[in-house]
Parts: C-alpha cells; structure tokens; sequence
C-alpha cells in the first residue's frame, strides 16, 4: 500500500529484518543525516526496550515495530505532549483499520478490554530550550497469538488477533499509522494543543477512573480527571486534593 506524497513523516522509510532496537537505529540514522520523519520499521528485534528499562518482547513475523526520527520544533516543556501526540495518531489508525475499540491508558498505552495490545517509548535529548532529538517507538501486538505470550504477562497483554480471531496486516498499519501520525505531528507544531489533549480524552479509558500509581515514593488511589496542557494526569485524591502527575505506572481499577 502506497502513500500519498508531501508528508514529512515516512520520507524515508528504512526496513529492516533485525535489528536491536527500532530506536536505536532511528537514533543512529538521524545521526548520519537522514532527516527528521525517517521511519525505521523492523521484522524483529533483539533488545526491543519498553518503558521503565523494560523489555519489550519482539518475535518475529507478528508484530509492529516501527521508530520515527525527529527534529521537533516544540518547548521542551510540551515533550510530554508529543508522545501524547503519538499515541492519539496511533489509537486513531488502528481504530480506522481494525474497528476495534482501542483505548488510551496514560501516558501511551494501547488497550483492549484493559489489556495492553501497544506502547510507545519517547527517548529525547534536550540542550537548552531546544529538543534536540526525539525517537518515538511504537510496539504494537499484531499477530501474536496466545501461545506467544509470556505466561507472567498473560493476565495484562493481548493482540489484534487475540481478539478478532484473525490476522492483520502489518504493512497496511504502517501506512495508516504514519498518514496520522503526519496529521497529528503537523498540529503539534502548529500549537493545536488543544485540540491533541481533547481527541486524547476522547480515547482514553483512563479519565474517570479509579487508578493507582505507583510513583518514585509513594503509592496513590485516586480518580483520574484530565489531562493539562503539558500532558500531565491530573489526579483527585479521596480527600478532595489535586495532584499533576508527570511520570509514573498507572493501574486502572475495577469499575
Ligand atoms: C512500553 O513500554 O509501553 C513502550 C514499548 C515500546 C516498544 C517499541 S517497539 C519499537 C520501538 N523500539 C524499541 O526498542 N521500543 C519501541
């Protein structure tokens, strides 16, 4: 499947059999001078990485794996948003393509029935007020069937085809993702924040929410209200106090 011409993001399009790490070799990419929206795909990896120094388990033949390269022209104080930005693009065409609702878990999870099908690692270098790089890397279960699942992550992972009982096409994702992803960049750079943070809650199964947290020192129960202008959780306590959360694990309780 073709795309359009004029897009800024999938110019280059780099493919690859194997390789450690999508964003990796993104990173390496940008480095050499291929420029910002080069799109790095991979069949397999061998040290995929997920958030938090975890691993993100990548066989081969089944899933997504695909990093964008990119030179932001944002305030590092809006970083936040752009992986916000990110996922909203990728929950969008996965809806488009397999009319599944997929859901939003804060920051940049991809859910169905709250088991996670997806996820995003956002790694930058800021110097000054500028953000020097950014690699976004999207992880989507595609194919994986049952069987492909770790036993210790079974209870919160799934797949497309775990749920829809047949197969999708990876090539056909790829193109979807990176025409909205191009959408959703180009508003993001325009400044249509608000526009990015309202389809964000329009997608996400966090807000309204019992959640707990899990952040660096404490463990907190709380409702999940909104999302801010930097892409910060905002948070009410049982005790009627807010709270803005930047980084944390967030687990969605039982209705
Ligand atoms: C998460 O922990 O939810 C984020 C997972 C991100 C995985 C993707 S797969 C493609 C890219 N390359 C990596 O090494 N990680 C990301």
């Amino acid at each position: 499947k073709s795309l359009p011409s004029g897009l800024e993001i999938g110019k280059e399009i780099v493919i690859y059999n194997e390789v450690e790490s999508t964003n990796s070799k993104a990173n390496e990419l940008l480095k050499q001078g291929y420029p910002s929206g080069t799109v790095v795909v991979a069949d397999r990896q061998t040290k995929g990485k997920g958030r938090l120094g975890r691993k993100w388990i990548s066989p081969s033949g089944k899933n997504l794996y695909m990093s964008i390269a990119l030179k932001p022209d944002i305030p590092p104080k809006y970083a936040t948003l752009l992986t916000l930005t990110s996922v909203v693009a990728c929950t969008t065409a996965l809806r488009r393509y397999t009319d599944i609702p997929v859901m939003i878990k804060w920051p940049n999870d991809m859910l169905i029935d709250d088991k996670k099908i997806g996820g995003i690692l956002t790694e930058m270098k800021i110097e000054g007020e500028k953000i020097k790089s950014a690699i976004v890397g999207i992880g989507i279960n595609v194919n994986m069937t049952e069987e492909d699942i770790p036993e210790e992550i079974k209870e919160i992972a799934s797949s497309l085809k775990i749920y829809r009982g047949e197969d999708f096409s990876r090539e056909i994702l790829t193109v979807e993702i990176i025409k909205e992803f191009d959408k959703w960049y180009q508003l993001l750079e325009k400044r249509q924040r608000k526009t990015i943070i309202d389809r964000w809650m329009q997608l996400s199964g966090t807000i309204g929410r019992q959640v707990k947290i899990v952040l660096a020192d404490r463990e907190i129960v709380a409702t999940a209200e909104a999302i801010d202008e930097e892409g910060r959780l905002i948070v009410k306590l049982n005790d009627g106090t807010y709270e803005k959360i930047c980084a944390g694990d967030v687990t969605l309780l039982r209705a």
